[in-house]
């Protein structure tokens, strides 16, 4: 026997269920709409509709309000329910526009008076189907956009972070070298992961290894492993991490920490694709993409002749760079919520919000151990919080401080009380005069050194009677 041929899916067409008791109106519609391009169905009575409804999808309902046992109300309810973003218009034969009324209450889009024109109704089943179709595309647009762009455990809202989703979207197309720089804990590691992850290779392995983490022999063995014999204890052949990550992705962290003699090994493998084992003598094909990170100035160290600067330029083909997280504050907000719940649920405790002024102090601190500075400061808070909100008081000291600006010489203790606008206008009137002379006198130069419209720099200029 033959195996039926599946069907292929028709070009979908908008599906239109049309509800009327009275036959001549139905028929009316389905040549009318039919013609128009649209799949349509009847019904003749509501409880027929509502099992339409219920075993098929439909764009758009179209349907009397008056009929002998389900009313067009009742159907409008259950299509609703069953799909709240239906389209739905009704139609009634009585000017009385209470149930109308009830039906636009219901969702229904709108409602149509017996006898109507046909070309308005046409005019409007297109104009309302063509906005739901695209706010359908709408939202698979957006669902495509977010698994592209996030990497689901990486969060930013910041625009630099938004930049580096960018790029690790670009990066994660090529099997090109990365260099990641950024200050200790900005998150390098989370992104050299998110390369790999995005990438062709994701079925591959992904080898990180610490290239500060150990003395320069051994670092040798681990990423190219040795032959037996090679120095003592090297009771057998043992394959290195380059070989481990074969096809897959390399993730050199701190590469600034690579000897030397390292380096030029690495540029090796970079340049021809080829490494040798420690004590070996055949050269050895490697298919590994490389991804270094390092929280040191490299350009620094390639001045001053502790990096390769053959390498360095191997290694920064593409760059991402992490900026501090001191400079995208606005990130703090939304990775505090997020420490917050995932170590709250981990413990098992029931703190659930970050009180304004907590946040306001996270909001200031300089957060020099960045991103786990911050992990740790709400890990911390967490355990210590008795109640179901952060209070300042749960977080550390040093984050405690930075809300509290002690007096300075430029900003002396506020006392008893002073006069801020005079002291404002003293201050306003040293500046200009300052700027008068040093541009010689030339206003539109002392208005520029003082970020100053010329406008606003005369008008000081003539208060505080100055030439
Ligand atoms: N944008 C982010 N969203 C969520 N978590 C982050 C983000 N950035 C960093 N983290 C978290 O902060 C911690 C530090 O990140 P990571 O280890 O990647 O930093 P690093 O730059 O490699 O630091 P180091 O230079 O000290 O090795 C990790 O727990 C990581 O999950
Ligand atoms: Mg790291």
């Amino acid at each position: 026997m033959k195996q039926p041929v599946p069907q292929a899916e028709a070009a979908s067409r908008p599906r239109i269920l049309v509800v009327d008791d009275e036959s001549s109106m139905r028929e009316m519609l389905r040549i009318v709409l039919r013609r128009d391009g649209y799949e349509v169905v009847l019904a003749s009575s509501g409880n027929e509709a509502i099992q339409q409804l219920q075993t098929a999808p439909f764009d758009l309902l179209l349907s009397d309000i008056r009929m002998p046992d389900t009313s067009g109300v009742e159907v409008l309810r259950a299509a609703r329910q069953i799909d709240g973003t239906i389209v739905a218009f009704m139609m009634t034969a009585y000017a009385s526009t209470d149930s109308a009324v009830e039906a636009m209450r219901l969702g229904a889009a709108d409602y149509f008076i017996k006898p109507f024109s046909m070309d308005e109704l046409r005019l409007k089943v297109r104009q309302h189907l063509e906005a739901r179709q695209l706010r359908e595309e709408n939202l698979l647009l957006k669902r495509a956009l977010n698994t592209r762009y996030e990497f689901s455990n990486i969060l930013g809202v910041s625009d630099a972070m938004q930049h580096v989703f960018a790029t690790i979207r670009t990066v994660a197309g090529t099997t090109s070298t990365v260099l990641i720089s950024g200050e200790s804990g900005t998150g390098k590691e989370l992104v050299a992961r998110a390369v790999h992850f995005n990438s062709l290779r994701r079925d591959r392995p992904f080898v990180a290894v610490n290239c500060g983490a150990m003395p320069e022999n051994l670092l040798e063995s681990e990423l190219f492993g040795h032959v037996r014999g090679a120095f003592t204890g090297a009771h057998a052949n043992k394959k290195g991490l380059v070989e481990a990550a074969e096809g897959g992705t390399i993730f050199l962290d701190e590469i600034g920490e690579m000897p030397p003699s390292m380096q030029v090994k690495l540029l090796r493998v970079l340049q021809d694709h080829r490494f040798r084992r420690v004590g070996g003598t055949e050269e050895v094909q490697a298919d590994v993409r490389v991804v270094a990170a390092t929280n040191q100035d490299l350009t620094a160290m390639v001045a001053d002749g502790r990096f390769r600067e053959d390498l360095y330029y191997r290694l920064n083909v593409l760059s991402i760079v992490l900026p501090p997280l001191r400079d995208r504050r606005e990130d703090i907000p939304l990775l505090a919520e997020h420490f917050l719940q995932h170590h709250a649920s981990e413990m098992g405790k029931r703190v659930r919000t970050m009180s304004a002024e907590a946040l306001q102090l996270l909001q200031a601190h300089a957060w020099r151990g960045n991103v786990r500075e911050l992990q740790n400061a709400i890990e911390r808070a967490v355990a210590l919080e008795q109640t179901e909100t952060i209070l300042p008081e749960s977080l550390p000291d040093e984050v405690r401080r930075s809300g509290d600006v002690g007096p300075t010489e430029a900003f002396p203790d506020l006392g008893e009380g002073f006069d801020l606008e005079a002291r404002g206008e003293d201050f306003y009137r040293h500046y200009i005069a300052l700027a008068l002379a040093r541009a010689g006198g030339v206003q539109v130069k002392a208005a520029e050194l003082l970020g100053m419209s010329f406008r606003s720099f005369r008008y000081y200029v003539k208060k505080f009677g100055l030439k």
